[in-house]
Parts: C-alpha cells; sequence; structure tokens
C-alpha cells in the first residue's frame, strides 16, 4: 500500500474540545492507529523542563525536539503511556505546566518542523486517526476525512475540571477556564500553522453532546461505515 493509499481521519480542535476521547474511541472502532500530536509537543516541553531549558531559548528548544526520544506503549486502561527519553512521563504531561510549555514552544516554526516527520511516520495501514491542531491542515492535508471539533470554554474547563479531579490533581475551575482562554488565543494567533479548521473540515459542537453520540457522528464520515 502506497503511503497515499492509507487512510487517514484527522480529528483537530482547541482543547477540551473531546478530540483525544473522541479521537481514541473513533480509532479503536475502526481499527486504525492513533496520533496523539498533542504528547509530542508536551513531551518536548516536559524534556525542557527536565533539562531547565529557557522557553525563551528558541535554538535549545528545536535542538531538544530533534533530541528528545518519545514513544508510546499500549496500556489496560486504552490510554497509551507515553515515553519520553525512556521514562514514563504520561502522568506528567497531563498537567497544566505541560499543557502550557507545549503551546509556547509550539509556537516556534523550527520545533513544528522538528516533529513534522515524527507525525508523518504514524500514517500506517490499515489507517490513521490524527488528533491535534494542524492535522488537516499541514501535517495531513490529504487526508481524506476531516473534523474539527469545538465547544464551549466554559464546557471546555469543566471537562478538564472533572478530568484532572478524578486523577487527584488539584485546580480549580476558574483557573482552569483562563488558561484555556490563554491557550486558544495563543493557538489560534500564532504565525505558524495556527489553529483553524481546514477548508475541507466537517465542524461538529460537542458542547452539551455525549461522548458516543460524536463518535457516531464521525464514524459515519467514514466510507462504508455510514449508519
Ligand atoms: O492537544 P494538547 O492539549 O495535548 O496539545 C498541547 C499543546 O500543543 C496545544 O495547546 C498546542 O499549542 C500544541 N499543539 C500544536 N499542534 C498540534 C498539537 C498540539 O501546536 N498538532
Amino acid at each position: 500500500m502506497t503511503e497515499a493509499a492509507i487512510p487517514v481521519l484527522t480529528i483537530d480542535g482547541p482543547s477540551g474540545s473531546g478530540k483525544g476521547t473522541i479521537s481514541r474511541a473513533v480509532a479503536a472502532r475502526l481499527g486504525w492507529h492513533y496520533l496523539d500530536s498533542g504528547a509530542l509537543y508536551r513531551a518536548v516541553g516536559v524534556a525542557a523542563g527536565w533539562a531547565d531549558l529557557d522557553l525563551d531559548d528558541a535554538g535549545a528548544l528545536v535542538r531538544c525536539a530533534f533530541d528528545t526520544d518519545i514513544g508510546f506503549r499500549d496500556s489496560a486502561d486504552g490510554e497509551p503511556r507515553v515515553l519520553v527519553n525512556g521514562h514514563d512521563a504520561t502522568d506528567e504531561l497531563r498537567t497544566e505546566t505541560a499543557g502550557a510549555a507545549a503551546s509556547a514552544i509550539a509556537a516556534i516554526p523550527e520545533v513544528r518542523s522538528a516533529l513534522k516527520e515524527r507525525q508523518r511516520v504514524f500514517r500506517q495501514p490499515p489507517g490513521l486517526v490524527a488528533d491535534g491542531r494542524d492535522m488537516g491542515t499541514v501535517i495531513f492535508p490529504d487526508a481524506a476525512i476531516k473534523v474539527f471539533l469545538t465547544a464551549s470554554a466554559e464546557e471546555r474547563a469543566e471537562r478538564r475540571y472533572k478530568q484532572l479531579k478524578d486523577k487527584g490533581v488539584s485546580v480549580t475551575l476558574d483557573g482552569l477556564l483562563r488558561e484555556i482562554l490563554a491557550r486558544d488565543a495563543r493557538d489560534a494567533s500564532r504565525a505558524v500553522a495556527p489553529l483553524r479548521p481546514a477548508e475541507d473540515a466537517v465542524r461538529i459542537d460537542t458542547t452539551g453532546q455525549g461522548i458516543d453520540v460524536v463518535v457516531e457522528r464521525v464514524l459515519a464520515l467514514v466510507p462504508g461505515r455510514a449508519a
């Protein structure tokens, strides 16, 4: 199978729009591979933190993006574990600190280039579900199916709050809403690969919608799977 023949379904959207949960569920239902591109940016952010790098030192961050070893390992709960330089950093990756560091380094064009090929290698038979901000616009512009998920900022903050609370992380709803709005603004306004729907993306607003309903709506877009 040539690379172009391997189907890709991209799911982009802002943080808390449900991308991760929906993408993993869709990938599992289709039996396709799954790329959590945000984890790559978070992994570089965490590795930069471990190395005490300055988030303003673009050169050092670009080297870090090239040098950091990032691996994924399946786990029993269906949420893959992420290994950064051989250490299981899954829990650290989920923190808002890692998210903010990822968003800061993701604005550096050379960091994005450094991670480009690392994302494209996930395109393997029988298919790939790719979750991120620029999957449909930059990384897999030829994807056959593109989805852009949205939800109100308030609902996204609440989802994140519940997720983090379940994991025992102490946060406030107000603080999360502020961080989400700041991250949205930074992701949408950066010069390189800003967060925006691909022209051929199907937009799905997940505000007030259950996971199962959204998963079915996405699956209905896959040829041969329409309900
Ligand atoms: O999706 P997640 O919240 O894990 O992503 C963390 C950050 O990484 C985002 O806020 C964004 O700045 C950056 N990112 C990106 N492009 C992607 C995925 C994530 O710029 N494809």
